[in-house]
């Protein structure tokens, strides 16, 4: 989702910026991602590559989840250092436990309560460890939505649209959803600052879950059939923070200019959706 995200915006800003996928780069795979780099020579790498099944990672996906969210970022580091590269590398809220209650800085403790939140720990303290030339800068980011991948809004969109209402979902989570063109965006214009370290990017205002589904009921279909329910209600493998806004204080200084609304975001995607719907349809007239 993210990488697509990137790709685009890279096109729009008229960068050269190949994206490659697993198969060209398999971050598990040491010798071909130095290769890699050593063909294309990158000024700046960007690692979105990411084992994302959170529940999953609690059983059976646990070793992949380390292995490619932990130790493979190691690899990315060199293969970034080999050819003087910048790295920037995309982390989660989901190192936080969710007990505080105001925004999480960057340099807040993190206390990761999850498997899939544990093994992005690790691939931070990877990416953290580079030597100084690869001028390392791991951005946590929380709750993505956008084109090219499964995600909240797209499973809303598709329960409303199969008439599955009421919606029943958490209304005792908090945090920031984010449009993923956005966060291409913010990566690309931190890509050429001297920022190192860690920082923190999402989209504003703080919802619930519940929250965030109602305003996708009212921009998608103007009905707000959405029921409040607890973490309890719904019980999943692993378990997520219950509060995990991020502070983005660091982010918007450094930029120098405030972070979007997920709101504006969440109309732009769901037009996108709308307007594929329409070309599809008309494609089947025309056939
Ligand atoms: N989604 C969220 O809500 C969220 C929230 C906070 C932070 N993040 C972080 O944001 C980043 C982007 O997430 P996303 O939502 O765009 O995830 P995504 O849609 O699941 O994309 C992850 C990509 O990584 C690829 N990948 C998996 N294993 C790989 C490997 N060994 N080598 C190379 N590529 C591999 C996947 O390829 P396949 O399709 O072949 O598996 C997939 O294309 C990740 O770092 C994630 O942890 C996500």
């Amino acid at each position: 989702m993210l990488g697509r995200a990137l790709q685009a915006e890279a096109a729009a800003r008229g960068l050269e910026a190949p994206a490659l996928s697993r198969e060209q780069a398999d971050v598990l795979d040491a010798e071909r991602l130095r290769a890699v780099a050593e063909e294309l020579r990158p000024e700046v790498v960007i690692n979105a590559a990411a084992y994302t099944k959170v529940d999953l990672a609690e059983g059976e996906g646990r070793e992949q989840a380390f292995a490619v969210n932990g130790t493979a970022v190691r690899h990315v580091v060199a293969a970034a250092a080999a050819v003087g590269a910048r790295l920037l590398h995309v982390s989660t809220d989901y190192v936080f436990d969710g007990t505080a209650r105001a925004p999480y800085r960057e340099d807040a403790p993190v206390q990761p309560r999850s498997v899939y939140g544990q093994s992005k720990l690790v691939g931070e303290q990877e990416a953290l460890a580079a030597p100084a030339a690869v001028r390392p800068l791991v951005v946590r980011t929380s709750w993505l939505f956008g084109p090219d991948g499964p995600n909240f809004a797209a499973t809303m969109v598709r329960l409303i649209d199969e008439g599955k209402l009421p919606l029943k979902v958490v209304a005792d989570q908090v945090g920031c959803p984010t449009y993923t063109p956005y966060l291409a965006a913010a990566l690309l214009d931190l890509a050429p600052l001297d920022l190192t370290g860690v920082v923190h990017y999402r989209n504003r205002e703080a919802v619930s879950w519940h929250g965030f589904a109602a305003e996708i009921a009212r921009q998608w279909s103007g009905t707000a059939e959405v029921l409040p329910v607890t973490t309890e209600d719904v019980p999943r493998p692993a378990p997520r923070p219950a509060y995990s806004v991020l502070d983005v204080g660091r982010f918007e200084a450094a930029v120098g200019r405030p972070v979007e609304s997920w709101s504006a975001g969440l109309e732009q995607y769901l037009s996108g959706m709308r307007r594929a719907i329409r070309e599809d349809s008309k494609g089947r007239e025309s056939r």
